[in-house]
């Protein structure tokens, strides 16, 4: 594993080894990996872990006083400390394991939307969200009543914030964007955003996934109500995220699943009492395992040092930017002036998924396609796009792989 005293250099060799996935071929070619903002890979440590907890303490976690549920309870609760350290969050119990950024999104709607709203409030999404930040707001606002109004973006792919001031006003209840958009890669001012969002007596919801393994996030700075993220694109496992919420509206909301582990006590004749945060949230048995491995995620990204990995990406990125530009009839979608490790574009007359099928010959895995981001296809009138996604495993060689096969995408089809 990268240690943390070897933080003040950043040597992508050495991090590459830990990645046993990235040396495998597709073909006769090297894996290009540069489909991060899907799914990021997995080092040893991470995978290390699973087998780990398997083999030796592999328990269910509340549940038992014998070692080996201990050990598991252990693991578990320190990730949760874990965690919140690496969001700044104040409070442990703040923290609430989930199967992912879509679930705690629902869970968000589900239990604070449908407590705290009521018939004619308005939800307040952007232009550039994906569509676990669009779905759980439509299906809330058919339940209620509500209306969802639109922030626009910019011909850039930034947040209109004059717009967003206009649209908002004491009908407002929520306010739910992303921190960065996975289709445009556009880092958004969530702090300012909250900001004006409080001053009108709404709370956020911050889409988290794409911000967390790129760049430091502290939610007591942006003094967000609500974040939102999923291990999967942070090295850890898929099946599991993680909802940060100010304890104060925890406190107040609801559960949204019952079952064990949930409860204080079940009684048919005196009826039933809720657990304390964070476990009022937590119902059934949880991905003990993978909530293990996000801890190991999150060691492995403090040692790397999220400063690092924000400054070694924004070159990649900037040298990708650079070299595409040599590419005849290539469009970037998505030029924001503040922009993580994204980028997507189109090729004229030349359909996405052929692009990303030859990409694949040569070995390099894009995502072709709307990314779960409709409105922002339709915003900039393409029905899809290609898109590379960096991680701080990647290579300005790889970015060189990837513009020779786009010269060869222009050959066969242009
Ligand atoms: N949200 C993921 C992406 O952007 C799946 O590709």
């Amino acid at each position: 594993m990268f240690a943390s005293e070897q933080k003040v250099h950043f040597d992508v060799d050495r991090i590459r080894k830990d990645f046993p996935i990235l040396s495998r071929r597709i073909g006769d070619n090297p894996l290009v990996y540069l489909d991060n903002a899907a799914s990021s890979q997995m080092p040893t440590v991470v995978m290390d872990a699973f087998g780990e907890y398997h083999r030796n303490y592999h328990s269910n976690v509340h549940r038992g006083v014998h070692t080996l549920s201990q050990e598991a309870t252990d693991a578990f609760e320190k990730v949760r400390q874990k965690v919140q350290k690496f969001i700044g969050a104040k409070e442990e119990r703040e923290i609430i394991y989930t199967s992912g950024a879509t679930d705690s999104i629902n869970l968000i709607a589900q239990s604070y939307g449908k407590t705290f709203l009521k018939e004619g409030d308005e939800i307040l999404i952007s232009n550039m969200e994906h569509h676990a930040n669009i779905v759980p707001w439509d299906i809330l606002s058919k339940q209620l009543n509500l209306n969802i109004l639109v922030i626009p973006i910019t011909d850039e792919g930034e947040l209109d914030l004059n717009a967003y001031k206009n649209l908002l006003s004491e009908r407002t209840k929520i306010v739910a964007v992303n921190h960065v958009s996975n289709a445009l890669g556009t880092i958004n001012p969530v702090k300012e955003i909250t900001q004006l969002a409080h001053e009108a007596g709404a709370v956020t919801v911050i889409d988290g996934a794409q911000s967390v393994p790129h760049m430091n996030v502290n939610v007591s700075d942006i003094d967000c109500d609500f974040y939102v993220f999923s291990a999967h694109k942070m090295l850890g496992p898929t099946g599991t995220g993680i909802l940060f919420g100010k304890a104060e509206h925890l406190e107040e909301m609801p559960p949204y699943r019952g079952g064990g582990d949930m409860i204080l006590s079940v009684s048919f004749e005196t009826g039933i009492t809720y657990n304390d945060l964070p476990y009022k949230f937590e119902a059934g048995t949880p991905g003990i395992a993978q909530v293990i491995m996000l801890g190991k995620a999150i060691e492995y990204l403090d040692a790397v040092g999220r400063d690092n990995i924000l400054a070694y990406e924004n070159e990649l990125l900037s040298y990708a930017t650079q070299r595409v530009a040599e590419i005849e009839g290539l469009k970037i979608i998505g030029t924001a002036s503040n922009k993580a490790s994204v980028l997507s574009f189109i090729l004229e007359g030349i359909h996405p998924h052929d692009i990303g099928t030859i990409l694949d010959f040569h070995g390099v895995a894009v995502r072709s396609g709307h990314h779960c981001a409709q409105p922002v296809m339709e915003r900039f009138n393409v029905p899809a796009t290609t898109r590379a996604s960096f991680a701080f495993y990647n290579t300005k060689s790889e970015i060189d792989t990837l513009i020779n096969a786009l010269h060869e995408v222009k050959e066969v089809l242009g």
